[in-house]
């Protein structure tokens, strides 16, 4: 059975959806992993990432979520297969609402597709809403995208308790992978400052039973590569095989590689 990693932080713009395609192409292609990708955010930015066009799609996880259809999977992008998102799944959070077992919709629909893959990785929206609990509900391990601003990391660290509390709620064996600091523009000193604050909290959180073996993983740096890699359809190293953030990535990849 796969493990699941739900990538969640209800701040946006973090690096969420980057990071799940990079990771998650990392996986297959140098840890040899059958990786599947899903992009739950009606803002469709993986899909979009992934080459595909949302608007153009007739079914996606919302069919899954709401009528109990089977996942819509496209094989074999970049390495990994995707269940796609686009805006219609904004009315799921709505529609969800007045339904028995709400909360359990994903997990539901994922449990058809869980033994045909090494690892599943969910983009989650940036919200606290019912897709996002979803995402809580359906995934072993959570993994948390922050950013090295000062102002994210105080934002971060405030909700951690919030996304702590809901996730024993309905999902009590929910592990903490980790957290990965991004858009870290080393030159500064207060990217630097608010590395040095993750690890600090981080660090505090070990007595936390859900929190025991997370890690602080290597940072990813600020490059506008990303943005342009993206632009392309294209992971990273695809675009860039030499660039600096490669080796943070893989190093990424090869530790979420041991807990599968
Ligand atoms: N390390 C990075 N350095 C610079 N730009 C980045 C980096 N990672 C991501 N970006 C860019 O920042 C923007 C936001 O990234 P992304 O969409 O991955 O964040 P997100 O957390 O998924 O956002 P949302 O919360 O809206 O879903 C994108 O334009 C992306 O290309
Ligand atoms: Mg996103």
């Amino acid at each position: 059975m796969s493990q699941v990693i739900a990538l969640f932080n209800m701040s946006g713009g973090v690096g969420k959806s980057t990071l799940t395609m990079n990771l998650g192409y990392h996986l297959a292609e140098d840890f040899g992993k059958n990786v599947l990708l899903v992009d739950i955010d009606p803002q469709a930015s993986l899909t979009t990432f992934m080459g595909l066009a949302p608007f153009e799609l007739e079914k996606t996880i919302y069919q899954s979520l709401l009528h109990r259809e089977p996942p819509p999977i496209i094989p074999e992008l970049k390495k990994c297969d995707l269940i796609p998102s686009n805006i219609f799944l904004a009315q799921a959070e709505l529609q969800l609402s007045s339904e028995l077992r709400r909360e359990y919709k994903l997990a539901d629909a994922l449990a058809k597709v869980r033994d045909d893959y090494d690892v599943i990785l969910l983009d989650c929206p940036p919200s606290l809403g019912l897709l996002s609990v979803n995402c809580l509900v359906a995934a072993t391990y959570l993994l948390i995208p922050i950013q090295t601003e000062y102002k994210s990391v105080e934002a971060t660290i405030n909700l951690l308790q919030t996304t702590y509390e809901i996730a024993q709620e309905v999902n009590p064996s929910l592990l903490v992978a980790g957290t990965v600091p991004t858009m870290y523009d080393e030159r500064t000193s207060q990217a630097r400052r608010a590395l040095q604050t993750i690890q600090e909290v981080f660090g505090g959180l070990r007595d936390n039973l859900s929190f025991r073996d997370a890690i602080v993983f290597p940072a990813i740096p600020r490059r506008t590569d990303f943005a342009n890699a993206a632009a392309e359809h294209l992971p990273l190293v695809s675009y860039a095989p030499r660039h600096a953030a490669i080796k943070p990535l893989r190093a990424i990849a090869s530790s979420l590689e041991g807990l599968l």
